[in-house]
């Protein structure tokens, strides 16, 4: 990295030194050329917050550079991007409001500070002259959001199908393959390092749902809370429906999803049922990917790595050089998506699809005639009826039920009164088929 010369620089603070801080520093302070491009001014690392001062760092970085106090930073007039890395909602939030209202250009990879804060902070640098970017907060180096700002901007998105949330996908895709249970799966995606020790965030779907927010908000024009998101994680899952999904063609994916239908969005976030065939149904591992149905582009999707230190980097240096370019050249802005709503959000209630279920009944004659009963009250057909494994001793079977396309109150109605006959002891699991993606 170049010493300051004169003005013709460009400072930048780092804020956090953890995986994602340590990656991009190392970057910046080892290949200046990545965010800048000839003729722009060179770039210098002027501070990087941290906690903790002394802590050993996975970068080799000059002591000095650290700092735990944030108005060093935010009141150095010979920083001019803030590149946030922190996580968490707070103090990130105002943090990045005041680095906006100070006049810098900021960069995140903070899912929960945009899906949370994204328009105001969106608002506060159109008002100050600056930039906010967060490429790398969905789906780390996959480059969605400038996509959806830039090329896929004229087009009419009318659907979003995504696999956002790496930890849960190695689970699904261990649970799936080598036949363990969730707590098994989970285990080992934390001995590997893809899953956090406490993994709530992940495993309840709240990540995914950040990004979703992220996504729809700029997909659709409208602004879109995360917290009006309807969210289902995959914890009560078992090994046992991957087994009969499988049988019955389908893989099991936690699935994002936003579309659009009249003049609604539909916007979720559960585990789904997906055809084998399907591109979706192959995204294993820690993997993303993200299918955008666009009027003229058509289906399009894009695959990569979705978290991990040198991905999220290659997101932020994109970020950064992109500042740096306008910069250099003062450029116009691009407009960034922040809308009033036009669009109401579909409650779930109203969704139709089809509908796994798997019910642990007695093993007697009669069961499956009262359950059906109950189906068709609530005007729901059937489409096939498997009756796995019998257990002898506690005279119990299980049935897999898949439903034509029902809606989703009624769906659930049925479920409660099923659960309420005699002749059934539980319902295992109740997973949404994702039919037209
Ligand atoms: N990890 C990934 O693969 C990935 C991918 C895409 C996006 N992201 C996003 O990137 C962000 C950072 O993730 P990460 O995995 O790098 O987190 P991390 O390893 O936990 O690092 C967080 C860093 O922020 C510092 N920090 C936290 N709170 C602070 C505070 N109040 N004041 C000063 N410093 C503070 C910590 O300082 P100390 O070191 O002194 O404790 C640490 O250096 C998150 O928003 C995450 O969602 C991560």
């Amino acid at each position: 990295m170049d010493k300051k010369t004169g003005n013709n620089y460009i400072g930048i603070a780092v804020l956090g030194l953890g995986v994602v801080g340590s990656g991009f520093v190392k970057a910046l302070l080892e290949e200046q050329r990545a965010v800048t491009v000839p003729g722009s001014p060179n770039v210098h690392l002027t501070h990087v917050l941290v906690r903790d001062v002394e802590k050993k760092r996975l970068v080799d970085i000059d002591k000095d550079l650290l700092t735990n106090d944030f108005s060093a930073i935010v009141d150095d007039s010979e920083t001019n991007v803030i590149v946030e890395v922190l996580g968490g909602e707070e103090p990130a939030a105002t943090f990045l409001e005041q680095a906006l209202s100070s006049g810098k250009h900021v960069v995140t990879a903070n899912k929960e500070v945009v899906a949370k804060h994204g328009r105001k902070l969106i608002e506060k640098a159109q008002a100050n002259n600056v930039e906010f970017r967060y490429e790398a907060s969905v789906g780390a180096g996959i480059p969605i959001i400038s996509a959806l700002q830039g090329s896929l901007a004229s087009d009419y998105i009318s659907g979003i199908w995504a696999i956002i949330n790496g930890t849960t996908n190695y689970i699904l895709t261990s649970m799936a393959s080598g036949g363990l249970d969730f707590d098994g799966a989970l285990s080992e995606a934390q001995v590997l390092g893809y899953a956090e020790p406490d993994p709530t965030n992940d495993v309840e779907g709240f990540d995914a749902r950040y990004k979703l927010a992220i996504l729809a908000s700029l997909g659709f024009g409208t602004y879109v809370d995360p917290s009006e998101i309807y969210c289902e994680g995959i914890n009560s899952l078992h090994a046992r429906d991957f087994k009969y999904a499988r049988e019955l063609g389908y893989a099991i994916k936690l699935l994002a999803i936003a579309r659009e239908e009249m003049e609604s969005i539909q916007i979720r976030v559960h585990p789904a049922l997906l055809r084998e065939d399907l591109l979706l149904a192959k995204v294993d591992g820690v993997y993303n990917a993200i299918q955008i149905q666009g009027e003229r582009v058509g289906r399009l999707l894009m695959y990569g790595r979705g978290a991990g230190s040198e991905p999220t980097t290659s997101g932020l240096l994109g970020d950064v050089a992109e500042v740096v370019r306008r910069m250099a050249s003062k450029g116009e802005k691009v407009a960034i998506v922040s809308e009033e709503r036009q669009k109401a959000l579909k409650p779930i209630s109203d969704l139709h699809t089809s509908y796994y279920l798997r019910i642990s009944v007695l093993d007697q004659a009669g069961v499956l005639a009262a359950i059906s009963q109950v189906f068709a009250k609530w005007d729901i057909s059937i489409g096939s009826v498997i009756q796995k494994e019998s257990d002898d001793i506690s005279q119990t079977a299980e049935l897999v039920v898949l439903t034509h396309v029902s809606k989703e109150s009624a769906v659930q109605q049925a479920a409660k009164e099923i659960l309420g006959l005699a002749e059934v002891e539980s319902i295992g699991s109740l997973i949404r088929v994702e039919s037209d993606v």
